[in-house]
């Protein structure tokens, strides 16, 4: 799919809007997002996997955006959520509750009302105590919960350790041996229905094989639920689909992806549902930010911008590389590190680096931000969280507003005494 990010006359362009312009309008450090390319990466996996016709439920994790999801919803995207918080978000973006489902280790009492109370397609259960509060909650409401076991295949997804969640040794899930042993227990308990099984093994995955392993497993262990429970029906493979951060990358397409595991599971016979997130707007969008000061060291230059890892926290966390692009269009390269103001060492987008040649005033982009970007941000060093733009053709539109200091401090006070 190609980048809705591209220069023409040597500017950058949103879509059909200059990014400079944006910047000017909406100050910066700015996400600006591509309505379009969300929208096509969404049809794109829906078309590569049109022989399953799964219900996508776009992972709200991965940027909660209300137009973002509004987009999808539109689309006819389920979501899967992982709080009562983003259940409620996705709700109020317009997608039924009979499209999500609850994933999350932690689910606590409240959370699990909230979501019978919605009537919500399926909760995502990560351990046996989770089914028995799930259970004892259901009977206090007179509800039924709709659970489908998330199961540990133990592959290995090949992706960075923090986002890596199929092993055996990760929190996630149960033991794929155990599996029959606690959907037996499942259906003794009151106020619940065996209603699927689910999997996902990690995040940023570009190499369809682990899939191809897991699906193969989960299959077997299907097929003997839906011998052994009239109602299981849904298989969730969850998400995980890897995009290219780097131009030498090559992404995991959707087809090669659909290519792998579409023939494990289509003799199943369940609906399928998947949990994508990342592949969707992950390269829909990009943080603007501005350069402060050019500072040269002794062996590098730093560009010191106005973005920092409050905005997008995944350098450090994950040591994940993200391009930097100058908005004007420019060959020229300096070598050194793109930083941010914030008090750490850690505060970087780019490490030891050919970067664009900038001035003082002159505007960046650190591109993939559109995904674990902005839900990650954090106020940290009492920095107000960025303002969010979306861009369709030539129109675009603020969609989250710049945070301010009243916002800084709401809720906050000093003891009387
Ligand atoms: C349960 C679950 N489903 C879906 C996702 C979305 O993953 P991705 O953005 O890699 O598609 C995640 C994220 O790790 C997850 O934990």
């Amino acid at each position: 799919m190609s980048s809705p990010f591209s220069y023409r006359g040597g500017q950058l362009f949103a879509e059909d809007v200059a990014v400079a312009s944006l910047a000017e309008q909406y100050g910066t450090p700015l996400f600006v997002y591509s309505r379009s390319h969300i929208r096509n990466q969404f049809r794109a996996l829906a078309a590569a996997l049109s022989d399953l016709k799964p219900l996508i439920c776009y992972a709200v994790k991965v940027n909660s955006n209300a137009a973002v999801m509004a987009t999808l919803a539109a689309e006819g995207a389920g979501a899967d959520v992982v709080s009562a918080g983003e259940l409620l978000r996705a709700r109020r973006a317009g997608i039924p509750a009979n499209r999500i489902s609850f994933a999350g280790v932690g689910k606590t009492e409240a959370e699990i009302e909230v979501a019978l109370k919605e009537d919500i397609l399926l909760f995502t259960v990560e351990s046996e105590p989770e089914l028995d509060r799930i259970s004892s909650c259901a009977t206090r409401l007179g509800r039924t919960g709709r659970i489908a076991i998330r199961v540990n295949p133990d592959v290995d997804p090949k992706t960075h350790k923090y986002i890596s969640t199929g092993k055996k040794e990760n929190k996630f899930g149960v033991d794929i041996q155990r599996a029959l042993q606690i959907y037996e227990r499942a259906a003794q308990l009151p106020g619940l229905e065996i209603a699927g099984l689910h999997m996902h093994i990690g995040s940023q995955i570009l190499d369809a094989q682990p899939y191809a392993e897991a699906a193969e497993k989960v299959a077997r262990v299907c097929s003997e639920l839906k011998a052994r429970y009239p109602t299981f029906r849904m298989l969730d493979i969850g998400g995980g689909i890897g995009i290219q951060y780097r131009p030498d990358q090559a992404p995991l397409l959707p087809t090669t992806f659909a290519s792998a595991v579409a023939p494990i599971l289509k003799p199943l016979g369940v609906q399928i549902l998947m949990e994508p997130g990342r592949v969707i707007v992950g390269n829909a969008g990009v943080l603007v930010t501005r350069v402060q000061y050019v500072k040269r060291g002794p062996s590098k230059q730093f560009l010191i911008v106005d973005a920092a890892m409050n905005d997008l926290i995944r350098p450090p966390l994950y040591q994940a590389h993200h391009e930097i692009g100058a908005v004007r269009e420019t060959s020229k390269t300096v070598f050194g590190d793109v930083v941010g103001p914030i008090c750490e060492s850690g505060d970087f987008f780019a490490l030891d680096r050919d970067l664009p040649a900038a001035q003082q005033g002159d505007l960046l982009v650190v591109h993939s931000a559109g995904a674990y970007a902005y839900t990650m941000a954090s106020n940290y060093n009492s920095r107000p969280r960025a303002a969010e733009v979306m861009v369709e053709g030539a129109r675009h539109e603020l969609v989250r507003e710049r945070e301010t200091f009243d916002d800084l401090v709401r809720g906050e006070h000093i003891p009387h005494w």
